[in-house]
């Protein structure tokens, strides 16, 4: 895409395709025994969520949720909303949430103690990119793919007033075009 907005490759789609791959086999083994059932985050984890399924070799299951806690604004209000609930129900259930982005972390607190809350087996996380420094809260990530400055970042599912979301690499967001 040839847009101002755009800065530099944060990740590029050969590095997200290694990465995912090996996610999804490190998942494939720890999970063998019980499948664990996928919830992904709205709208964000979508484009991961798809290419780390091909990767896990187990009948998984999937739920999708909506959060809100931005709006259109690049900073955290820290104010999380449910927007679209589950529909399969979580008791006794692996469940593995699965994020795109962990910034200050607040988002994934909420998502957190709102499933705990449901009586699954277990809840854990598996989170493309973590911002580094940037949490209040220690995430506790069971998978993480990479760590990448604190800066806002577009493409490969992620958004800055819903455009980019197609964009195939993580791209620096640039505020001011250049
Ligand atoms: P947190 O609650 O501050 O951790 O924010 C998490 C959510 O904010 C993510 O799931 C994203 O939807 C969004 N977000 C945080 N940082 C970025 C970014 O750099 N680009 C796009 N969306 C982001
Ligand atoms: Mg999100």
């Amino acid at each position: 895409m040839n847009d101002p907005h755009l800065g530099r490759t944060i990740v590029s789609a050969d590095e997200l395709a290694a990465r995912v791959e090996h996610l999804g086999k490190q998942i494939t083994a720890d999970y063998a025994d019980d499948p664990p059932l996928l919830v992904a985050v709205l709208k964000g984890a979508f484009m991961f969520l798809a290419d780390l399924a091909k990767q896990i070799d187990l009948p998984i299951e999937f739920d999708f949720m909506a959060v809100s806690s931005y709006g259109a604004a690049t900073r955290s209000s820290g104010v999380v909303r449910i927007v679209k609930d589950l529909e399969i129900d979580l008791t006794g259930r692996q469940v593995l949430i699965v994020e795109d982005i962990i910034d200050s972390g607040l988002t994934l607190q909420f998502l957190r103690k709102n499933l705990l809350a449901r009586g699954p087996k277990s809840v854990e996380v598996c989170a493309l990119l973590v911002k580094d420094g940037l949490q209040k809260v220690d995430p506790d990530l069971k998978y993480e793919g990479f760590r990448i400055p604190p800066d806002f970042v577009v493409g490969y599912g992620l958004d800055c007033a819903e455009i980019y979301r197609n964009l195939p690499y993580i791209a620096e967001y640039l505020p001011e075009a250049s």
